[in-house]
């Protein structure tokens, strides 16, 4: 069995009531005790190659939350049939400087969401084309999309979801495999 992961979530979303950010909440909850996660923002400066030489202190931060994880769990809402530009931002702030990003080869998840009955499908695989020239090994299965997310919480933001609960227990667990797995084929 697994022990001491380490695992940075990126909340794709800004939004004070995100979905995306409960829905990582309830990824944290069914998280396995060996799993220790880390949220991370996506609010920082545009990503700028001129700037390579003098990072912002929040490009730095989230590099370093990075650097130190195990593995990265992308959690994404649907904008306009992919990713938050947001989210964007933060794949390409951790990508360089070129060669040395901090992304790179990371063993990786996505999760998506939307509200609408269509779902996020298109988010998700917007997302996973990046991870592609990033060399991370992204699982495949199970796939997480989540449709209809607004019916998971009540105003107040409690979980209300356990009768069409995603499975956010398995996933967690698979990405925790997947995790162990990836290290051992690296060493
Ligand atoms: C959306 N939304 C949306 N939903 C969807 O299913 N497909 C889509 O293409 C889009 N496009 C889109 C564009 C923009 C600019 C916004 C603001 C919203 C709805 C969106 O997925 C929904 O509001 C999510 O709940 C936003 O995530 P958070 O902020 O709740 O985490």
């Amino acid at each position: 069995m697994a022990t001491g992961q380490s695992v940075a979530i990126i909340i794709g979303s800004l939004r004070q009531n995100s979905l995306t950010r409960k829905i990582a909440g309830q990824l944290v909850a069914h998280a396995p005790d060996h799993m220790n996660c880390t949220l991370l923002s996506v609010d920082m400066p545009l990503y700028n190659q001129d700037l390579d030489n003098d990072p912002p202190a929040a490009w730095q931060a989230f590099r370093q939350a990075i650097t130190v994880s195990d593995g990265v769990i992308f959690a994404s809402p649907e904008y306009n049939r992919s990713m938050p530009g947001g989210l964007k931002n933060a794949i390409d702030i951790g990508s360089r400087p070129y060669m040395q990003g901090v992304l790179i080869g990371k063993p990786a998840a996505v999760v998506s969401q939307s509200p609408s009955p269509l779902g996020p499908t298109l988010a998700n695989h917007a997302l996973r084309q990046s991870l592609v020239f990033l060399n991370m090994p992204v699982l495949q299965q199970p796939e997480l999309y989540i449709n209809r997310s607004v019916t998971l919480f009540d105003e107040e933001g409690a979980y209300i979801g356990a009768e069409q609960a995603p499975p956010f227990a398995a996933f967690m667990a698979a990405f925790s495999d997947w995790i162990s797995r990836m290290s051992k084929a690296q060493a």
